[in-house]
């Protein structure tokens, strides 16, 4: 009776399984690599699932045979089975296999880390970008001095060297289709890079526990075409065609709604935050600055200093936002 429960129960397990892995990488598995480092994480991810499979089923299957073969059959509890002692032959199988099995693994881990961790040279020169990460938001900076935050915009077929820092907590960088995780660490610079191999937007999340807001911590890339990578980062935001989406006219509405409205709502309503939509600060520009750049450690709670490391321009691209789109007056 039990053995027939326990078949149940594997088949059962083996059912409600087979739909998550059957759907769209299941989420347990690595998803399309985007980026030849992320292709080179995947085959290591692959390579040793194969291995610890194939271990598990054997295992599992002689578990299940001998527990059949060998079950009383009615026979005695007092009575002993044959004693045995010893297998040389049998003891030296079962440890060089798993010697072989690590070093076949080993080799191809090794042999992979280095195309993981080293941008391949190309003839073109990679593109510097230094990630920050804030409580509860990703900024990006450009050559050249345009900034995006929690997208990051690349042109394809490119190397990227990511320059990966924090000025509050510890933070975790990972785009999964485009390479591995790397923490961004207060007082510490980490290097990164990717390169990717198709236009596509390629979502994030932060990796690293770092406040009451850090699910909301949703990095993306997208890559597109250089031609739309200059428009975003060429000061005047001209696109080609002829659309003004660069940097420098949409940055402040990016800080209203990837910096400010996580915490203070969509339109200012208050969430975890107080309301703001009526307070008059936000169209003070030197208290809202020195508020922003700072934080506040108040009796209601704590805002962190989310602009600390802004430009002027960021700071009045938020300011003229807030008088543009959100500020409601304040008698209501
Ligand atoms: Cu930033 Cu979690």
């Amino acid at each position: 009776m039990t053995f027939v429960l326990a078949v149940l129960a594997a088949l059962a397990t083996a059912l409600m399984t087979a739909s998550v892995a059957a759907a769209t990488n299941g989420g347990l598995t690595p998803v399309e690599p985007a980026s030849p480092n992320a292709t080179h994480i995947k085959t290591t991810y692959w390579v040793i699932v194969g291995f610890t499979a194939m271990i598990f089923f054997l295992v599992e299957g002689l578990l299940v045979v001998f527990i059949v073969k060998y079950r009383s059959r009615g026979r005695d509890r007092t009575i002993e089975g044959p004693q045995v002692h010893g297998h040389a032959r049998l003891e030296i199988i079962w440890t060089v296999i798993p010697v072989v099995i690590l070093a076949a693994i080993a080799a191809v881990v090794f042999s992979l880390l280095p195309k993981i961790s080293d941008a391949p040279a190309s003839s073109n020169p990679p593109i510097q970008i230094t990630v920050e990460g804030h409580q509860f938001y990703w900024q990006f900076n450009y050559p050249g001095g345009a900034r995006s935050i929690n997208t990051l915009y690349v042109p394809v077929g490119r190397v990227v060297d990511l320059k990966v820092v924090a000025t509050d907590v510890i933070h975790s960088w990972w785009i999964p289709a485009l390479g591995g995780k790397i923490q961004a660490i207060p007082g510490r610079t980490n290097h990164s890079w990717f390169m990717a191999e198709r236009a596509g937007s390629f979502p994030g999340q932060c990796a690293e526990l770092c406040g009451v807001y850090h699910a909301a911590m949703l990095g993306r890339v997208v890559a597109e075409s250089q031609a739309e990578y200059d428009a975003y980062v060429n000061p005047a935001g001209i696109g080609p065609t002829g659309n003004t989406s660069g940097a420098a006219t949409t940055i402040g509405k990016q800080e209203w709604e990837g910096v400010c409205a996580t915490c203070h709502g969509n339109l200012g309503e208050g969430g975890y935050g107080p309301n703001i939509a009526s307070n008059p600060i936000i169209i003070q520009p030197a208290g809202l600055e020195h508020i922003i750049r700072n934080g506040v450690e108040g009796n209601i709670g704590v805002m962190p200093p989310v602009a600390d490391t802004w430009t002027d321009e960021q700071i009045r691209a938020l300011d003229l936002y807030l008088k543009q789109h959100i500020y409601k007056g304040s008698n209501q």
